[in-house]
């Protein structure tokens, strides 16, 4: 609508009832929108209790790996409104896992080949349970392909480089590190410097070379305040 024929519509008498019904309505879908997003977050945060319970996050608790994922992502250009697909990434990318046998799960040796395909598929378990959220496609592409590797010898797709999404990248540091600092049942958690040391180590093989810079820039000086108040166990203070 031009300014002129706005202008003349203005005028007419009738056009105040309509401009107020227009009005109400866009504050509706406002609401509606909003609504909307509560309801999303309560699921993803029932989902993320789900994996407590089952005792699938590891240890540096998931929002703080969310935080820093978020951060990662921030800091590599992604704009605030499409930070939100990395942060659901970042909390329920291993989501899949409970479609894994505990046997296998907790299993405390290595999987035998048989196990090892089988736990494989938690990243296509992880895709089809956050395909049934609308409004989420990007994180379930993240969720999809987080165990590639940059030399091309991960899984699903054994996508390499920037194929693979800048999403699934930043979750891969994330969750390697996690799971290395993180003491379980049957083995106790790498001190940091060595997770760090292995970050740098397959950086450019399996991780994305810039977000283990980022990630490190990011996590190192406050993983080092927590460590050194905590003692031990970082994963602890966390
Ligand atoms: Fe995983």
């Amino acid at each position: 609508m031009t300014v002129e024929l706005m202008a003349n519509v203005s005028q007419h008498p009738g056009w105040k009832p309509v401009w107020s019904a227009l009005m109400a309505s866009q504050v509706r879908v406002k609401e509606l929108e909003e609504e909307l997003r509560t309801r999303q977050l309560s699921l993803i945060c029932a989902f993320n209790q789900l994996l407590d319970l089952k005792d699938m996050n590891t240890g540096v608790h998931s929002t703080r790996l969310a935080e820093w994922a978020v951060r990662v992502a921030r800091q590599l250009g992604i704009t605030e409104k499409d930070l939100y697909q990395y942060e659901v990434a970042a909390l329920l990318h291993d989501v899949g896992k409970i479609g894994i046998p505990d046997a296998i799960l907790r299993k405390p040796a290595p999987l035998t080949p048989e196990e090892r395909a089988l736990m494989n598929k938690h990243p296509e378990y992880s895709w089809s349970i956050l395909r049934q959220l609308t409004g989420l496609e990007e994180a379930q592409q993240f969720a999809l392909h987080h165990h590639e590797s940059m030399d091309g010898s991960g899984y699903p797709a054994g996508l390499r480089g920037t194929e693979i999404p800048l999403g699934s990248r930043i979750v891969s540091v994330i969750d390697a590190f996690d799971a290395m600092v993180s003491s379980r049942p049957y083995r106790k958690g790498l001190p940091v410097e060595e997770a760090i040391r292995r970050l740098n180590q397959s950086s450019g093989t399996q991780f994305d070379p810039t977000v283990v810079q980022v990630f490190l820039s990011i996590a190192q000086p406050e993983l080092n305040a927590v460590f050194a108040a905590a003692g031990t166990s970082v994963s602890a203070a966390l």
